[in-house]
């Protein structure tokens, strides 16, 4: 990546080939998500469809010169209309971008745009091993409130997924 000075911001269309470019490499090479096959560009436009920018769901990038170096993302938690309250974060940093604190100014962003917002709870799901995002979790005040085992297969093998909670401001 270039050393410039990274901006974060809300995403839009023109960002979605490049923020899912950066997600795939993950898919492909690792087992920090479940998913197995790459998204395809209509599928992430699909998905960007219920991020609408305001309100609880919504999807930060951020940029150095011009270029999307990694996102992050609030999401519906569970269809269930109760579940409403609570999200479901998620994060990408491109692999050249990562450990210079990129992430960290992604999820600032993100959990200022929700405040204000009817929300309650946030979770991430982190398949382990994943040390850089149990430190970026726990920095943002999640704590680890369940630990599922083999709770997916991925690369002919089972993954554990530590689950991580974070009280937000609704009451
Ligand atoms: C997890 C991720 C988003 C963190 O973003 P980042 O820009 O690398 O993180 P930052 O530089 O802001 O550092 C955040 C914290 O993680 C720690 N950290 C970063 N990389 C680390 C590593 N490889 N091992 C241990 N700790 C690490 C930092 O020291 C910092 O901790 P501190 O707040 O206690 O000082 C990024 O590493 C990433 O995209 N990883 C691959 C995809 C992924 O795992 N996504 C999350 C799926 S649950």
């Amino acid at each position: 990546m270039s050393n410039g000075k990274v901006t974060v911001r809300p995403a839009g269309e023109e960002d979605l080939g490049r923020l899912n470019d950066i997600y795939n490499r993950y898919v492909v090479e690792t087992h920090f998500t479940f998913d197995i096959e790459p998204m395809t560009l209509e599928e992430r436009q699909e998905w960007f469809t219920h991020h609408a920018g305001t309100g609880r769901y919504r999807v930060v990038v951020g940029a150095s010169e011009g270029t999307v170096v990694g996102y992050a993302s609030s999401s519906r938690w569970r269809q269930k209309p109760a579940y409403e309250t609570s999200i479901e974060t998620s994060i990408y940093v491109a692999p050249d971008a990562v450990g210079r604190g990129i992430g960290t100014r992604l999820y600032d962003e993100l959990f200022k745009s929700l405040q204000g917002e009817d929300v309650h709870r946030a979770y991430a799901g982190i398949a382990l091993p994943n040390q850089a995002s149990i430190a970026l979790h726990e920095r943002f005040g999640f704590k680890r409130v369940a630990h599922f085992t083999e709770q997916g297969r991925k690369f002919d093998r089972f993954w554990d997924v530590g689950w991580y909670e974070k009280p937000l401001g609704s009451a």
